[in-house]
């Protein structure tokens, strides 16, 4: 066992355009938008705090300013919700606000994950930490996050969460090379963004959660733009390679994509068949929308 630094703080970005949502992501940031009855964004923060996280950076972009108002505490709200019995919901709303200390740093031009990540460089200082991708939720408890902070405490170094992929879609992700080193744990070899079906290393392909040392901050600061000419997370993870351990790690958990309408739509439906208080009736939902298919 390897005893590590612990992970106090989280980088979330959240300053992508949100083309694949277009037109809604005209006026709502798609981290806003619900599955089933939350943002999609405090999924993840939930992730983060359930991790001991207590430090959460947010990255956005121009425009997208109600992501600070949605965490922003509203004590009028509550006690009008309060006042009129509502008091659970008051309870939520209170929630959503107090989960974790959340800050926020801008990306003012939409040069790439990477280059998102590098912005929250000063917020993150000398320490390691877990950056969190919120388009991609993962249905699991323990969460994605606390399995990797375990992983972390086994094997050291930076951890990366990966899923095994049908080939025919790799191009669509990272992918990496690796060499087994323990129970669902690989050793990172080399990795690869987006690369043609031919040219992927493995099925093996990132899912949007890492943990990082600072030092990839002076590797992103060295990476060249690469696919789709943007400043790539992954090739700064490659430079970091090279002195700093990677290992992949497949975690335990369904992994959904909310960064599509139907994404969005399957994360709400298998959430809502998942708990007992919306069980029923989405059950009943799905078999009169089964027997009407057709009918409109
Ligand atoms: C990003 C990363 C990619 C990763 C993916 C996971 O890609 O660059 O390596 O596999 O997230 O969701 P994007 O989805 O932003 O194109």
């Amino acid at each position: 066992m390897i005893s590590a630094t612990p992970i106090r703080k989280a980088v979330i970005p959240a300053a992508g355009l949100g083309t694949r949502l277009l037109p809604t992501t005209k006026s709502v940031p798609k981290e806003l938008l619900p599955i089933l009855d939350k943002p999609a964004l405090q999924y993840v923060v939930e992730e983060a705090a359930e991790a001991s996280i207590e430090q959460v950076i947010i990255v956005t972009a121009p425009g997208k300013e109600s992501i600070a108002a949605y965490f922003r505490p509203d004590p009028r709200l509550e006690s009008r919700l309060a006042r009129s019995g509502a008091h659970e919901l008051a309870e939520r709303v209170r929630r959503a606000a107090s989960l974790a200390e959340v800050s926020f740093v801008i990306q003012r031009q939409p040069l790439g994950l990477g280059h998102a990540v590098l912005t929250a460089k000063d917020a993150v200082g000398d320490e390691p930490f877990v950056v969190m991708l919120p388009d991609d939720i993962v249905a699991h408890s323990p969460g994605v996050t606390s399995q990797m902070l375990e992983v972390h405490r086994e094997f050291g170094g930076g951890v990366v969460a990966v899923a095994p992929t049908p080939w025919e879609t790799v191009h669509n992700y990272g992918v990496v090379d690796v060499s087994p080193a323990g129970e669902r744990v690989y050793r990172i070899n080399g990795l690869v963004e987006k690369p043609p079906r031919e040219k992927a290393p493995s099925n093996l392909t990132i899912v949007g959660r890492y943990l990082l040392p600072p030092q990839i901050f002076e590797c992103l600061e060295r990476t060249a733009p690469g696919a789709k000419g943007e400043i790539q997370l992954t090739d700064g993870m490659s430079l970091l390679l090279e002195d700093h351990p990677l290992y992949a790690y497949e975690f335990l958990g369904r992994r959904y994509d909310t960064g599509t309408p139907l994404g969005l739509l399957r994360a709400s439906l298998e959430f809502a068949l998942a708990r007992e208080d919306t069980r029923g009736a989405t059950e009943a939902m799905l078999q009169e929308v089964t027997n009407h298919r057709g009918e409109c």
